[in-house]
């Protein structure tokens, strides 16, 4: 397959790398707004005696270059502020797309965006790799087989050992669709449920920078579920124990949790209790490197139209607008139900013509 990457920073680096070392890769088109960056990936990915991919590695000089090179696929890795241009071009040029999260920063955008996917009919894979993650896919399992009785709780952690830098917070959309966008989507796969109400607030002890950028550094949600299921979210970029991502499924026979491992940065008070990690997880990209494996080996599949998108837009915008009614919950300081921001944002995305009907 000829496979074009978009964007070429941290994430999209790591994706080149997993797709020049697929086996069903045989060319790779690289592209970033910065062509130095793109240069740079494919001289690593290539570079001389280290050449270990399978695929042929090319930097082109745009975004355009890439398309117009006609791939049998896209990988979008952009800053987010790109990635609804970036799938609508390749939803019209025909071109299935994995884009990692989210679609937009902001609903309107997404919708836009998914009315040109369905209109199209192309597949899009959004990056939600929890879903690939060998703990998730046993809570999820174990949910659904029915071992843990009724669930009545479930309790998610995503916490980062330290926060961004400063430049990073005023295009990430903020803790809860940044971060904890990725627990509402893990909360919707693993229970089959949608998320009906959300409460949510947040604090910022840390740097100022996150209030001056109108966010928090550390955040707190309480979901609740459509059959009743109560859901609490944790989230914050200061954990200086390590990379914590977790959750925990309970219910009336059992419980299972989700990233508890050797490695979960957690330390027991009791006497008798586990050691604490000698390697606590330090970052994403070493906690959920097979998940992010995985990921993109299902996507070349869909690619080649075996399968369906394993996550597709439309839960993309459900976990977005968890994220939104939290902001909003922050705001007002009251609870928020999901459904009235997915009507005011229905609203929003409507062309002024439609919407003034
Ligand atoms: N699923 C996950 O766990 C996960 C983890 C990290 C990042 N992400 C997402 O991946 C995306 C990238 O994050 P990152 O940390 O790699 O950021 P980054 O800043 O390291 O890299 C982004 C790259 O995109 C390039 N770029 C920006 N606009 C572009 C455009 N219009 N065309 C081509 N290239 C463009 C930049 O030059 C940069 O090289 C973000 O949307 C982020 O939310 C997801």
């Amino acid at each position: 397959m000829r496979v074009g990457l978009l964007g070429t920073g941290r994430i999209g680096l790591f994706h080149a790398s997993t797709l020049a070392h697929h086996p069903a890769v045989t060319e790779l088109l690289l592209a970033d707004a910065d062509p130095a960056r793109a240069q740079d990936a494919a001289a690593r990915l290539t570079g001389g005696a280290a050449r270990t991919g399978a695929a042929e590695v090319t930097a082109l000089a745009t975004v355009e270059a890439v398309l117009a090179a006609r791939p049998d696929a896209v990988v979008v890795a952009t800053a987010t502020d790109a990635h609804a241009d970036l799938i609508v071009r390749t939803s019209r040029a025909g071109l299935p797309t994995y884009c990692e999260k989210p679609i937009a920063a902001d609903l309107a955008g997404t919708i836009r965006a998914l009315r040109e996917v369905d209109r199209n009919g192309t597949a899009l894979q959004m990056g939600f790799q929890r879903r690939f993650d060998a703990g998730y896919t046993a809570a999820r399992a174990a949910y659904r087989s029915g071992e843990l009785g009724f669930v009545h709780t479930l309790r998610t952690v995503t916490a980062d050992p330290a926060p961004p830098p400063a430049g990073y917070l005023p295009t990430s959309g903020g803790l809860y669709r940044d971060c904890l966008v990725h627990d509402f989507d893990a909360v919707r796969w693993v229970t089959g449920r949608e998320i009906l109400q959300v409460y949510a607030t947040g604090s910022n002890r840390g740097e100022p920078f996150f209030s001056d950028a109108g966010d928090v550094d550390t955040a707190a949600a309480l979901l609740t579920l459509d059959d009743g299921t109560l859901v609490s979210c944790t989230g914050t970029r200061y954990n200086g124990a390590g990379y914590d991502v977790r959750m925990e499924v309970s219910g009336s026979l059992g419980q299972i949790t989700a990233g508890l491992d050797g490695r979960t940065p957690l330390t027991s008070a009791e006497p008798a209790g586990p050691a604490a990690p000698e390697q606590p997880w330090p970052d994403f990209l070493s906690r959920f490197h097979d998940a992010y494996l995985a990921e993109l080996d299902v996507f070349l599949d869909v690619a080649r139209g075996r399968r369906p998108s394993p996550c597709t837009g439309h839960d993309a915008l459900e976990a977005l607008l968890a994220a939104e009614a939290c902001e909003l919950s922050r705001a007002l300081g009251s609870p928020v139900a999901v459904d009235s921001v997915r009507s005011a944002a229905a609203l929003r995305a409507l062309p002024a013509q439609e919407a003034a009907r």
